[in-house]
């Protein structure tokens, strides 16, 4: 039905299920879909020619707005806390306390370094950020088919913001739920605005924007993408739900969370740099 579900990269513990799941939303309509996805390492790369891409927050570590004192530290939060995000021996009861630790350590140090606004669209022409091959046609597809993306991210919003500004498909039907830096009157970065976004509560997040669902109440079906099994709740305020198809990207530590990704996903993209599968499937639904 769609050939490039038999890309190499696709893994499916139920196609049969996914199959039934596109028909149903296929038969209902474009204009009752809405798509939700994650940011870094979702429609962003996870890895170019061998090398990782940065993160929202890692194209501040990279870049010259923050000192080098700094960078060592998010560094090492960096290589502290990432090995328990992706650890798949430790269930998310136990990482959550421990990724509110990084979230609100990092952020602790990005507001030390009082980073200016004005020079942030400078440093995200600069960064290697990358988002995924085929994001173009991702992005343009649903602008054309007025089908609302909503980019639910624990990274940055101001940095996501310019990242698809910068790359010309930052268009009205994108919406993004995301941590926002909050400036003072000289344009520097005092706190960050509301409550904070981490890769384990973007339930408390979605259930937090009920008028934002509210609105899209008409779009019941969901094409949903993420790469973490955080990602999974993004959705969860979505009202009336009747089919939501969930697409994840598995980018490292492939076997051993293989089978939990099969289990809650119902597209693993294993390795996969590009948005060919999601692209596919938004073709078939339009
Ligand atoms: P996402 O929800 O858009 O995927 O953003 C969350 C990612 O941000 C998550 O994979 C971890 C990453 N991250 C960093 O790279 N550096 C940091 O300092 C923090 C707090 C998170
Ligand atoms: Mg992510």
């Amino acid at each position: 039905m769609i050939p490039e579900l038999s890309n190499p990269s696709v893994c499916m513990r139920d196609p049969e299920r996914v199959h039934e799941i596109l028909q149903s939303m296929a038969k209902s309509g474009s204009n009752t879909v809405q798509v939700i996805s994650d940011f870094d390492m979702t429609l962003t790369r996870f890895a170019h020619n061998g090398k990782r891409c940065p993160t929202c927050h890692n194209i501040l570590d990279n870049s010259k707005l923050i000192s080098d004192d700094c960078k060592e530290q998010m560094k090492e939060l960096l290589n502290t806390y990432y090995p328990i995000e992706i650890d798949s021996s430790r269930s998310i009861d136990e990482k959550l306390p421990l990724m509110v630790e990084w979230w609100t350590k990092a952020h602790e140090l990005l507001v030390q370094q009082k980073i200016r606004k004005d020079l942030l669209a400078k440093v995200v022409q600069e960064s290697d950020a990358m988002l995924r091959e085929g994001y173009q046609l991702f992005f343009d597809h649903l602008h054309e088919h007025s089908i609302p993306l909503l980019i639910f991210s624990a990274g940055i919003g101001d940095i996501l913001e310019e990242v698809i500004r910068q790359a010309g498909v930052f268009h009205p039907n994108v919406k993004v739920f995301s941590n926002y830096m909050d400036f003072d009157e000289c344009g520097v970065l005092k706190a960050f605005k509301g409550e904070l976004i981490h890769i384990y509560n973007k339930r408390e997040g979605a259930l937090l924007n009920t008028g934002h669902f509210q609105e899209l109440r008409a779009r019941p079906n969901v094409l949903l993408m993420g790469d973490s099994l955080g990602d999974l709740t993004m959705a969860d305020g979505v009202q009336q739900m009747e089919n939501i198809l969930k697409i994840g990207f598995l980018n490292d530590k492939v076997e051993e969370r293989k089978q939990s990704y099969l289990d809650s996903y119902d597209i693993v993209l294993v390795k996969d740099e590009t948005l060919e599968v999601p692209n596919a499937v938004l073709l078939y639904l339009t």
